[in-house]
This record gives structure tokens, C-alpha cells and sequence, in this order.
């Protein structure tokens, strides 16, 4: 049995559409910050895939305290519950660890230096799953079936606008929390000597480049979706401006690469955007 706390995300949700092996627990049946819970739940675990998370990048600049609860304090749980019992741990963190300043891919190696305090909660879980000897998969931009993310809003405001602006200049790369889950169950499959990996949605793009390629999938015109900056739409926690995050390691060990983002666009798109 694979147990996923934070299973009703994203995430977890496409893990327990992956596998009959996993246990997706939502918040309510396993709080990651409650240690005698955590400590219950690993004891029948084969492997723990860890997707819990404080994912509000806003609401965590006022809120940090809880987000460092959610983000660090319980994957730090988790990893020890897991290493005390030799359980394969697997934890998820982000492009917000790295400052966003950079002109070719993160490397896992690569300097941090989160900008807000979503990032920095990231940071200190990923420091504690990594002391415990857990895996931590960086990933970005993700969206899925599940819940609301960028990608549903866009295919909303598709319907509800005629033309919508979106930045074009914050670079990343899209990934389907599908294709990221199975590479989650390979990863425990393979159990790579390398702890610190990256996966993301092969290639890279802009939020107003990928805009325009989920109108080319529902159908719109492309042209409707317009170019703007950063500047225009300010936010609590400032956008990375460059959040690619280099596939190398994680090919090198053995992992199959996701595919590409726009193939997967395609893929999300035929099941659920039609
Ligand atoms: N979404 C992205 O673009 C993105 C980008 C990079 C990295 N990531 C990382 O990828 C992972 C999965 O993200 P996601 O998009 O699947 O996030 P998500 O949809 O927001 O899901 C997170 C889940 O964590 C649960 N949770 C919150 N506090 C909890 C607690 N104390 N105990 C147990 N569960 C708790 C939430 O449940 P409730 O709703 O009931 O609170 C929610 O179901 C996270 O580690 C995230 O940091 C996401």
C-alpha cells in the first residue's frame, strides 16, 4: 500500500486514479501536522508519497507560520516516521525554492533562494525530508483534473471574454499532475541513489504561450489572448520570471522524462476541457 497524505489535491487525486496500490488520505482523515496521526498511518505503508501541502503562494506571505507547519514541520514528520520503519518516503517541492533569476534550467545542485514565504516553507521541508534520507521531486506549473488551476480558469474566462491578458514574461513549464504521478511511481519503482530530483512537463513556455495553446485546444482563436507583463497584474508573492527546471538528473537516473507539455496539453484536453 502506497499512502498519500494531501489525496484529494491534484496530485494525489491522479496517484489514486494510477494505482489500486494507493491510499490517498485527505486532510480530514490524515492531518501531516498532527504527529501521532502521521506516526499511525505510515505503520501499514509500503511507501509514502507525500502531496500535502500549503499551496496558497499568496496567502502564505501573511500566514507564513501555518504554511511552515503545512510545508516543513509535516514532511519533516513524515520522513522520520518513514525512515524510523524503512519506509520509501517521496515528497514534493517546487520551482519557489530558487530565486527565478535564472537564464538556463535548474539543476537540482543549483543555489536556492526562495523569494516568499510559500518558498521558503518549501525549502525547510525539502532540508528535513532530505536529513531523513526521503526523496524530494521539484516540480512546476502544475494542473490537473482536480480542483482549479490555471488551466481551468483560462478555459473559463475563454467562455466569458473575448480577449483575455496574460503574462508573457515568467517562463516555466507546464506539467500534468498525471504524468507526474506516474513518474512519482516509477521513482519508487527505480528508488534512485540521487534524492533530489526535478520533473516537469517536457520544454518550456510562457503563462501567455500556454494561454494560447489551451484556446488552440478548445477550439478559440488564439489571437484573442494578448501579451501583457508582470507589472501589470501585481500579486502578495512575486512570480519567478524563469522557473525552468533542468530533466538531466532525473533522466540520468534511469527515470523515463515526462512528456512534453504540449503533448500533455493535448492529452488533458481530450478527457477533460471537451
Ligand atoms: N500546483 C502547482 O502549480 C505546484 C507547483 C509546484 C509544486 N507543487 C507542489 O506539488 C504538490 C502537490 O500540489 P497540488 O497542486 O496537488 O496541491 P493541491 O491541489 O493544493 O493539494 C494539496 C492538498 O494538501 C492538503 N493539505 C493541506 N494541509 C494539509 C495538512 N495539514 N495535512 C494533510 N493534507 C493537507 C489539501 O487539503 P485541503 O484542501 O483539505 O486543505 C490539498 O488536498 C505540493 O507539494 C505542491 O507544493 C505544486
Amino acid at each position: 500500500m502506497i499512502v498519500v497524505p494531501g489525496g484529494r489535491g491534484q496530485l494525489g487525486s491522479d496517484l489514486a486514479a494510477a494505482s489500486p496500490e494507493v491510499r490517498a488520505l485527505s486532510s480530514a482523515e490524515l492531518d501531516v501536522t498532527d504527529p501521532a496521526a502521521v506516526a499511525e498511518a505510515v505503520v501499514a505503508a509500503d511507501a509514502v508519497i507525500n502531496c500535502a501541502a500549503y499551496t496558497a503562494v499568496d496567502a502564505a506571505e501573511t500566514d507564513e507560520d501555518r504554511a511552515f507547519q503545512v510545508n516543513a514541520v509535516g514532511p519533516g514528520l513524515l520522513a522520520a516516521a518513514c525512515a524510523e520503519r524503512g519506509v520509501p518516503f517521496v515528497h514534493v517541492s517546487t520551482d519557489y525554492v530558487f530565486a527565478g533569476d535564472a537564464n538556463r534550467p535548474y539543476e537540482p545542485t543549483d543555489p536556492t533562494g526562495p523569494k516568499t514565504a510559500y518558498g521558503r516553507t518549501k525549502l525547510a521541508g525539502e532540508e528535513r525530508v532530505l536529513a531523513a534520507g526521503g526523496w524530494v521531486v521539484r516540480t512546476a506549473w502544475v494542473y490537473g483534473a482536480t480542483g482549479n488551476n490555471f488551466v481551468k480558469t483560462m478555459a473559463r474566462l475563454e467562455s466569458e471574454r473575448d480577449t483575455v491578458s496574460v503574462v508573457d514574461d515568467q517562463r516555466g513549464s507546464p506539467t500534468w499532475s498525471a504524468d507526474l504521478a506516474a513518474g512519482l511511481l516509477q521513482l519508487l519503482e527505480i528508488r534512485p541513489a540521487q534524492r533530489l530530483l526535478h520533473a516537469t512537463g517536457g520544454g518550456d513556455t510562457t503563462w501567455f504561450g500556454f494561454t494560447r495553446a489551451i484556446f488552440e485546444e478548445l477550439g478559440a482563436d488564439p489571437a484573442r489572448v494578448l501579451p501583457c507583463t508582470t507589472a501589470d497584474f501585481p500579486r502578495p508573492a512575486p512570480r519567478p520570471a524563469y522557473s525552468v527546471l533542468s530533466g538531466k538528473a532525473w533522466a540520468d537516473a534511469g527515470l523515463t522524462p515526462l512528456p512534453a507539455w504540449r503533448d500533455a496539453l493535448a492529452r488533458f484536453a481530450r478527457l477533460h476541457l471537451r
